[in-house]
């Protein structure tokens, strides 16, 4: 069994935690890593490479294809997935197959568990659920025969339409290295290599091969690279992908800042660079840049699959290259190295998975579900006409009718597409999609976890019906009949295209997926009941223009093969909510940074600076219809007793005590942010800790949050260099980014 230290929701794992103990791969492990594991790695990765030949090195640093594409190649039996690299058996190497797992393995016919998608997975701000995250899905890789798991994307939401979003954990830095680093620990303990991407500024779909990201330095470091930087600094992933798109003219995949000056020299890291799926452009200047392994690479020549035209720089290019010697020997052996030193350190090399083991449903299934009810958001719970209490929870015993409407929530629930997507496992699967493309489905599947059967299972005096939403007024005339209606609302997005607007999608925006006007119809609903709840399926934030009209609303995310009975579990109070949102969620389209996705204009201005996510919203003093890390639960909390304390290099300690005022037990989420002094250009605030504390009605819990300098600095683009400055710091501590009743106190920094 692993051993997890801070396993369980119950001991929190906050930032601090993450940054100074959860951060060594080596913790958290069945079998500690002896202390020397670097250095034996290092020194046998050196050996083998001595004794090879220069064909033998060429062919460990590309991939021979794309094994699911259904076109053949020198795969193993059993090997589908993304990419494939063969061993060289003379020298006991073995060979590594790779595969998408950005919520759950994307093989298909292979049983894989498709977990909530990661953003809900933000939306817990649990660390030991990323770790446990990380694991589920490299205990399914391996045991499909994958010792390497493309997951972890970790692009923050500078443009929340963007057609990844539901594969990445939000907007702010901290969360998401943080989540990052747990997720990758988890997975690499369970001896599978893990990769993050998409490295580096690859924020919209719309023309991601070509479009160019014009960012300063100070912005990058302090916005999508500070992701990064935790990611690999704490996580020590052995892959990081680098992405299509060209960050200040330079392709990704040969942008020698990103790739050697930052990610190679300043943050040490020792694993691969790997290319996205084409994403390699060159030969030299890639290798010399910092390229480590060109994906997915092909046997000879190229090959064309739909979508795709493959590319070859790493195969016979690079020997021609090392031979004529525009590229040294030296980084041909540090290629193959690192490449060898990673899979030794991770374990791939001595104990290689082999295809064709049975995946766990029941042990995937739990966690799916633990995953779901952590990670929705409860955004409004009002009291509807004529009642004392909110609308929610549901109680059972008082409700005779409740009507369902909408989302195809008879059938199941909604996931995204592309390759974070996950195939249903067998009987599985619903779709109502017109036509699909063989590699990035336009087709949205339902997994078959239907709220309806849930929700009737919940309440079993109660009539319940379901209408599916195509005719709002006679969804609105049963929704006036009924105790209570609930509105499913959907979301579907995917890899390749961004989505047009936050607004719901119709009939009109997405034809694949919609065959109804979902505002009209909520809207109708809202006219007419007595109390009406909307649950959301979706990876972006949504626009509520009817928000005003409606009792409650359940964020659920993509919520993952479990999700209709998670949904039951806390629409009826079973499991009291307690996510709180990774990404703020705008009034309306025009309120965000970028006003619209060009799709001819190829340079994407990062002219918003550091005001990225909420720190748009309050740089700019815009309302949004809910804020970064908001989210309600069925008891309340109160915060009391803050203190914060600076020691001489700049280490913050914040103490204050959050007690449960209410009548259930729930798990708070205590976020602490800091204002830096003034003067130095920086947003109103930024997230620096939190900790999740469970609490029976009437606890009080004393929270600890350590803040390490890094996190109150500021990037110096002349230095090139994280700069303490001196001044005053206000720390502030709350429910949300923007809770009225957060605590704030001061503490003077001698800055460095
Ligand atoms: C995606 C990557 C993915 C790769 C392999 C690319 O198109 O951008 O995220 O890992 O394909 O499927």
């Amino acid at each position: 069994m692993l051993t997890i230290p801070f396993a369980g929701t119950a001991i929190a794992c906050g930032v601090a935690l993450v940054v100074a103990a959860c951060g060594n791969g080596s913790e958290i492990s069945s079998s500690p890593a002896p202390v020397d594991a670097d250095a034996s790695a290092n020194s046998r990765a050196a050996a083998l490479v001595a004794q090879m030949t220069t064909a033998e090195k060429v062919q460990l640093v590309h991939g021979v294809g794309i094994p699911n594409a259904g076109l053949g190649g020198p795969y193993p039996a059993g090997v589908a997935g993304a990419g494939y690299i063969p061993g060289i058996s003379r020298l006991g190497i073995p060979g590594i197959a790779m595969a998408d797992s950005a919520g759950g393995v994307n093989v298909v016919n292979s049983n894989a568990t498709a977990l909530p998608a990661p953003v809900a997975l933000a939306a817990s701000w649990d660390p030991a659920l990323a770790n446990a995250y990380g694991a589920r899905i490299a205990t399914e890789l391996r045991v499909l025969g994958y010792g390497e798991g493309l997951g972890g994307g970790v692009n923050l939401a500078r443009e929340p339409r963007n057609g990844r979003t539901f594969e990445y954990m939000g907007e702010d830095p901290v969360l998401t290295g943080t989540m990052s680093a747990a997720r990758t620990i988890g997975t690499q303990a369970q001896k599978v290599i893990a990769t993050i991407k998409h490295y580096a500024m690859n924020d919209q779909e719309t023309n991601r091969m070509t479009s160019n990201s014009v960012v300063d330095e100070r912005t990058m470091r302090e916005t999508e690279l500070l992701a990064f930087e935790l990611g690999v600094t704490q996580g020590l992933p052995g892959s990081v992908m680098c992405s299509y798109n060209l960050v200040n003219g330079v392709y990704a995949c040969e942008n020698p800042y990103l790739l050697t000056t930052v990610l190679k020299n300043e943050w040490g890291f020792k694993g691969v660079v790997q290319s996205d799926w084409t994403a390699t452009h060159s030969t030299v200047a890639a290798a010399l840049a910092g390229l480590d392994e060109e994906e997915p690479g092909d046997v000879s020549g190229g090959a064309s699959i739909p979508g795709f035209t493959l590319t070859s720089y790493f195969n016979s290019k690079l020997a021609d290259a090392v031979n004529a010697g525009s590229v040294p020997m030296a980084r041909l052996n540090d290629m193959v190295e690192r490449k060898l030193r990673t899979m030794i350190r991770w374990g791939v090399f001595d104990a290689p998975p082999t295809p064709g083991g049975a995946v766990d449903q029941s042990a995937g299934n739990a966690l799916a579900l633990q995953v779901a009810q952590q990670s929705s958001v409860l955004l409004k719970n009002a009291v509807a006409g004529g009642d004392t209490q909110p609308v929610l929870p549901l109680n059972a015993a008082r409700l005779s009718s409740i009507v369902v409407i909408g989302g195809h929530a008879d059938a199941g629930v909604l996931s995204g597409g592309g390759s974070g997507a996950v195939p249903a496992a067998a009987g599985n699967a619903v779709s109502g999609c017109v036509s699909a493309s063989p590699l990035l489905s336009t087709c949205a599947t339902w997994y078959k976890s239907a709220p309806l059967a849930a929700i009737e299972a919940k309440a079993p005096n109660a009539t319940v019906t379901f209408l599916d939403g195509t005719n709002p007024a006679a969804a609105a005339t049963a929704a006036a009949k009924a105790d209570v209606a609930i509105v499913f609302a959907t979301q579907w997005e995917t890899e390749g295209a961004d989505l047009p607007s936050l607004s719901l999608p119709s009939n009109t925006t997405d034809t694949f997926n919609q065959s109804y006007d979902q505002n009209a119809l909520i809207t109708a609903v809202a006219a007419q009941a007595k109390r009406v709840i909307v649950v959301l399926e979706n990876g972006s934030p949504v626009l509520m223009p009817w928000l005003g009209n409606v009792h409650g609303v359940l964020e659920s995310w993509y919520p993952g093969v479990q999700g209709g009975q998670a949904i039951a579990d806390l629409l009826f109070g079973d499991v009291n909510p307690s996510g709180k949102l990774p990404i703020t969620f705008p009034v309306q389209d025009s309120d965000l940074p970028q006003q619209t996705i060009s799709a001819t204009d190829t340079a994407v201005t990062y002219s918003e600076g550091l005001l990225m996510g909420y720190r748009w919203y309050d740089g700019k003093q815009i309302a949004p219809l809910f804020p970064f890390g908001h989210g309600l639960s069925y008891t309340s909390y109160s915060y009391s007793g803050l203190n914060a304390h600076a020691d001489g290099s700049g280490n913050v300690t914040v103490t204050f005590s959050v007690r449960n005022t209410g009548s259930r037990a729930g798990s708070e989420i205590a976020e602490v942010y800091a204002a830096l002094p003034a003067g130095l250009g920086e947003p109103p605030k930024r997230l620096v800790g939190w900790q999740k504390v469970a609490l029976q009605p009437g606890q009080s819990q004393q929270v600890s949050v350590s803040i390490a300098p890094k996190l109150l600095s500021t990037w110096d683009a002349t230095a090139h260099a994280w700069k303490l400055n001196n001044g005053a710091y206000q720390l502030i501590a709350g429910a949300s980014s923007r809770d009225p009743n957060a605590l704030s106190a001061s503490v003077t920094i001698a800055g460095h």
